[in-house]
């Protein structure tokens, strides 16, 4: 067990949090998988249809007695209707991203479902814990899929936000590989970790084998942020984002970079396997990972490197240290 608030909080045996990804975890196998492991597995609500939604909430409630979330971006156009099926099918969490909390707070609150909010800079974490949510998300630069717009990085972002708001749990999110990693944030004052990228390398990922294939092939330099005013993404360099980098670097307007930016999707990557036109959207982490296993090996693999990094800085403390372990 590492007991910290967030375990305390979600009844977790670690402070491993799979992030709501776009396709990849938007089912249960996923999610089922990081849960039954000990850790929150989180369903991706962004791209499902109604139905789909459903199942998979009866798929989740049925399939664990651990604690289970929902990610829903708030921006979705019929997030009414989605939130209205989520309080028929209360989750035990509810991760919301891109908005603000007083839309869905008390209303879920009163079901029981404890609200994590996802955040990308300190101001919106302050507003978001005077608002009363349960805990806070905080994504920095690294992160695959939409980073800061700032580009602050996890390393000061976190450690910001943990000294500002220090009154709610916090789950650092973004550039995030390993137990070591997990033991870096936990040392900046965070509760938890979220990783996205670590677990789109697993066998239970719905994501096409051509886009595994392409952030394992990835080194530490191999993603570019792309798409700025535009919702912002972060992923593997290829076609498109050297396309869309070319546009900015050349200054050109948003207007004129926006049909380029929204004529690649994410879905045409996860699905279809288009690695080269597609948004192969990942983190820098994807240098940091050489391997892909099922999600409840990688659970047991960070506690594992968490305990060792501890141990390492056991060593730094009482002046014998020995080299550091790697990421798989
Ligand atoms: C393929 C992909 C899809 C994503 N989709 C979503 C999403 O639907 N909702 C969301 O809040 N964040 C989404 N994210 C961001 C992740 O939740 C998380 O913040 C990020 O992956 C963390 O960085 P890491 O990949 O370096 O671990 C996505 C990330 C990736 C890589």
């Amino acid at each position: 067990m590492i007991r910290t608030r967030l375990t305390e909080l979600l009844g977790l045996d670690v402070p491993v949090v799979q992030a709501g990804m776009s396709w990849v975890s938007s089912s249960s196998a996923l999610p089922l998988a990081v849960s039954n492991a000990g850790g929150l597995g989180v369903v991706a609500a962004g791209p499902m249809r109604l139905p789909a939604l459903e199942r998979t909430l009866d798929e989740m409630a049925t399939g664990t007695d651990r604690t289970w979330a929902v990610n829903l971006p708030l921006h979705r156009q019929d997030v009414g209707d989605v939130m209205d099926l989520l309080e028929r099918r209360p989750p035990p969490v509810l991760v919301a991203s891109q908005g603000g909390p007083k839309r869905y707070l008390d209303r879920f609150r009163a079901l029981g479902t404890r609200c994590l909010h996802v955040v990308a800079g300190a101001e919106h974490a302050r507003k978001a814990a005077d608002a009363g949510v349960d805990g806070l998300v905080v994504v920095g630069a690294e992160a695959g899929g939409h980073p800061p717009p700032g580009l602050v990085t996890t390393m000061v972002l976190v450690r910001a936000v943990a000294t500002e708001v220090p009154e709610v749990p916090v789950v650092a999110s973004g550039g995030i590989a390993d137990g070591a990693g997990l033991a870096a944030v936990l040392a900046l004052g965070a509760d938890g970790a979220q990783f996205g990228t670590r677990f789109l390398l697993s066998s239970e990922a719905s994501v096409h084998p051509e886009y595994q294939a392409a952030v394992l092939a990835a080194g530490i330099d191999g993603t570019r942020t792309v798409g700025r005013g535009l919702g912002m993404i972060r992923a593997i360099t290829n076609e498109f984002t050297e396309r869309m980098t070319t546009l900015e670097e050349a200054g050109v307007d948003v207007e004129d970079r926006r049909e380029v930016f929204h004529g690649a999707t994410l879905r045409d990557a996860a699905l279809h396997g288009d690695v080269r036109g597609g948004k192969v959207e990942a983190g820098q982490s994807a240098g940091l990972l050489h391997d892909l296993r099922p999600a409840a090996e990688l659970v047991a693999r960070i506690r594992a490197e968490y305990e060792a990094a501890v141990a390492r800085l056991t060593q730094v403390a009482i002046g014998t240290p020995e080299a550091p372990g790697q990421a798989s």
